[in-house]
């Protein structure tokens, strides 16, 4: 578990950036698609600033690493991962398997999921991960689902509100999956992971998008799902912070991710009139470049050890690999 990478409880720059970079699974320094270095990460707090870190220590195993830096044991935790059968979330899962949390996956698709499920399986064993059919829009499904994670493997450390859909036809349904339900799914982690509950605190990584900063013309309700997964959870890592839930909760912007969805942007059903941009979105695409989707999962590991992080926004771009979204200090 010793990934050493740099940064330390009081959230102080981060000195040896590119060096933790270069221990990355893609073995390279910007996470295998940069044109150049990362740049490092060269944030300074000012007085009353709100520098998108609060040190926060969860009760759950930490331990120091030579660096200074606080790392969050991973050994018997439990995750829930939401939309993890495929994209972005199926990259998570692996991560977690792979470092010995059991999982479990959260995902509409019973046909993806139960192709997943057999092949995580065969991959990390049996007994590791479970499927459970959920369409996080419904509420009562999305508690059931929690509860059977808890029930199945006896406690929750990890949440991450990872699915998404980009159909501007039908908006109204993205605003529930891309903000209502990434809401829903952190009060539910709190529920289940809070000290305010008498449990013993945890993390939770809600996915936004680089496109709550680039105002993307083809994707205006998307975009603006993505604006409020960042306001709501800066907003209530404050509220764990000065409440003590002893949870801590991040938020996770990529650029372009080589997935289904970023598919989904050529096809009239999901983007109705805007569908006519297409052409200047696939420019975006070869403009800044396309990431795959471990390179997501790498960053979203760093979220979810690195003890020092609450109310992070961490940023993920083929220039700048991962960094860090850094706000003006809070003026009347
Ligand atoms: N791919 C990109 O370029 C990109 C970039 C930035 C952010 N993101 C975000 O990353 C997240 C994952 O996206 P992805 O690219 O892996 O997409 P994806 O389409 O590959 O995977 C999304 C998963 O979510 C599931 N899902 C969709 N609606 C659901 C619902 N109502 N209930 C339960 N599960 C549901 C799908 O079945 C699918 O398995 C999304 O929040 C997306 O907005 C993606």
């Amino acid at each position: 578990m010793s990934l050493g990478w740099p940064g330390n409880a009081s959230g102080s720059p981060r000195k040896s950036w590119t060096k933790w970079l270069g221990r990355g699974k893609s073995g390279l320094p910007c996470l295998g698609c940069c044109p150049r270095n990362p740049t490092p990460d060269k944030r300074k707090k000012t007085d009353g600033q709100h520098d998108g870190y609060v040190s926060l220590h969860t009760p759950l195993s930490v331990h120091k690493l030579e660096s200074g830096s606080w790392v969050m044991s991973l050994t018997g935790k439990v995750a829930l991962v939401t939309g993890g059968a495929q994209g972005i979330g199926r990259a998570v899962v692996e991560s977690l398997l792979r470092s010995s949390v059991k999982v479990a996956v959260v995902d509409l698709n019973q046909e993806v999921g139960c192709e997943c499920k057999v092949q995580l399986d065969t991959e990390y064993g049996e007994g590791n991960c479970t499927f459970i059919q959920c369409d996080i829009t419904d509420g009562d499904t999305l508690k059931d689902a929690f509860q059977t994670t808890v029930d199945q493997f006896g406690q929750l450390d990890i949440v991450v509100n990872n699915a998404g859909i980009n159909n501007e036809k039908d908006w109204e349904k993205t605003i529930q999956v891309n903000l209502t339900s990434v809401i829903k799914g952190t009060y539910l982690a709190l529920d289940h992971m809070s000290k305010e509950h008498g449990k013993r605190g945890g993390v939770v990584i809600n996915v936004s998008s680089m496109a709550a900063f680039l105002h993307s013309p083809h994707q205006p309700v998307y975009t603006a799902t993505k604006h409020g997964v960042i306001g709501f959870t800066r907003a209530i890592a404050d509220a764990s912070s000065l409440a003590d839930y002893g949870v801590r909760i991040n938020v996770l912007c990529p650029a372009f991710v080589d997935t289904p969805l970023l598919h989904s942007v050529e096809n009239e059903a999901n983007m109705g009139k805007f569908v006519k941009f297409k052409d200047d979105f696939k420019h975006s695409m070869n403009k800044f470049g396309v990431l795959k989707p471990p390179q997501i999962a790498e960053g979203m590991m760093r979220m979810i050890m690195d003890s020092s992080l609450n109310g992070a926004v961490m940023k993920i771009t083929c220039s700048k690999g991962i960094h860090f979204h850094t706000y003006e200090p809070l003026s009347a």
